[in-house]
């Protein structure tokens, strides 16, 4: 079987990321095709291969299988639109679009039986976060009554954000850490728990950068069986905290570093409130830790798995159409803690384009 030819459009520091691994021989099946940027200087650097610097001409003329979309956010849209409609498999990066309209607009296009659309969410390859997911799913947790997620080592410079006119302004970006860090948190959140019915965000724009978006955030999510979550994160602090902590019927799982640690209850909180006669105390618990070697194959692994679902011998880990969930988990926060109220979820899409656009023509960036 000849190797699947992968074309990238946008080279730069996660595209390059992409091109080296398939340059490398690093995902099997597979090999490197076309590289696309509009900056000719990003393209050079990849002579062994085509070059564009036009996405539409490596769409349409390169002959690749699949294209990866690596671009800043805005381009997402049009850009892996073009190459559906084109017929080629599609790998875009997170998020798969900046408004929950520009999500609508994508997950609308054409696609055929076997043309395979997936988002670079490569934390979903993360064994810690699977193995949760597999507690869940499999009831063992029992009810969620509360999430929590420290999301903080995010930290960026003043640097970071001067090194692409298109980063932490609304036009160029559409938000802030929400938008560009933490799409990978929401999008494990919504694939972990499920999407909450309403949502309380506190936000600072600007709080620690000379930036107009956010980056500081503050939220607490509410769900409909009455579970609640608490999402913070911010790219000001450091040294930051990566900590997910579940406190369910069954007991409370704590993922940080490389360790999940179960603290489970030998009888259901639930259970043991309604039937013990004691005054104090809680359900006994044993405590069990499992520690992972690593965070699992990340983007290697997504690449390698949309190889292995265009041979039919795999289901998509991250199917595109799920990158709808973070999308609009971000753009409810960012709207929340603007406008300081609650978001009933499905977020109105419409309004919230509006709302961006007020923003972008308010804009002195
Ligand atoms: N999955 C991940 O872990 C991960 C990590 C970082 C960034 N990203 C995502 O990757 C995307 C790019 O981020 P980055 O940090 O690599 O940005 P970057 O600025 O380093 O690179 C973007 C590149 O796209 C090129 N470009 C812009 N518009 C283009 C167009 N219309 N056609 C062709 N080329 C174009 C630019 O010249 C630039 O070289 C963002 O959406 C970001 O959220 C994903």
């Amino acid at each position: 079987m000849s190797n699947l030819r992968f074309g990238i459009i946008g080279v730069g520091t996660m595209g390059s990321v992409y091109a080296g691994l398939l340059r490398e021989g690093k995902i099997a099946g597979a090999e490197l095709g076309a590289v696309c940027d509009a900056d000719t200087g990003r393209t050079d650097l990849w002579n062994s291969v085509a070059m564009y610097d036009r996405a539409d001409l490596l769409i349409n003329d390169s002959g690749v299988d699949v294209v990866i979309v690596a671009t800043p956010h805005y381009d997402h849209v049009p850009l892996a639109s073009a190459a559906l409609d084109a017929g080629l498999h599609v790998v875009v990066d997170k998020p798969i679009a900046p408004t929950k309209r520009g999500a609508e607009t994508l997950l609308q296009c054409d696609v055929q039986d076997g043309q395979i659309f997936a988002a670079m969410f490569n934390q979903r390859t993360d064994p810690r976060y699977i193995r949760l997911r597999d507690m869940i799913q499999s009831g063992e947790l029992g009810r969620i009554q509360r999430i929590n997620w420290i999301i903080t080592d995010w930290f960026r410079s003043d640097a970071y954000y001067a090194s692409g006119g298109w980063r932490a302004t609304w036009k160029g970006e559409g938000g802030g850490v929400l938008l560009n860090q933490c799409p990978h948190q929401l999008d494990l959140w919504q694939w972990l728990f499920g999407m909450p019915a309403r949502v309380r965000a506190f936000c600072g724009f600007g709080r620690y950068h000379n930036i107009e978006v956010e980056d500081d955030v503050t939220a607490y999510l509410e769900y409909a069986d009455g579970g609640s979550g608490v999402f913070i994160t911010t790219t000001g602090e450091a040294p930051g905290t990566n900590r997910l902590e579940i406190a369910a019927d069954m007991g409370r799982v704590v993922v940080e570093g490389t360790t999940l640690q179960w603290i489970r209850n030998r009888t259901a909180t639930a259970e043991w409130c309604k039937t013990t006669d004691k005054r104090f105390g809680a359900p006994e618990t044993e405590t069990t830790v499992e520690t992972f070697e690593n965070h699992g194959e990340q983007h290697a692994g997504i690449l390698k798995n949309v190889v292995a679902a265009i041979r039919g011998e795999a289901e998509l880990i991250s199917p595109a159409i799920e990158g709808i969930h973070s999308v609009e988990l971000a753009n409810a926060m960012i709207y929340s803690g603007f406008q300081h109220e609650t978001i009933d979820l499905p977020l109105d899409s419409n309004r919230y384009e509006e709302w961006i656009k007020s923003r972008i023509e308010a804009s002195t960036r």
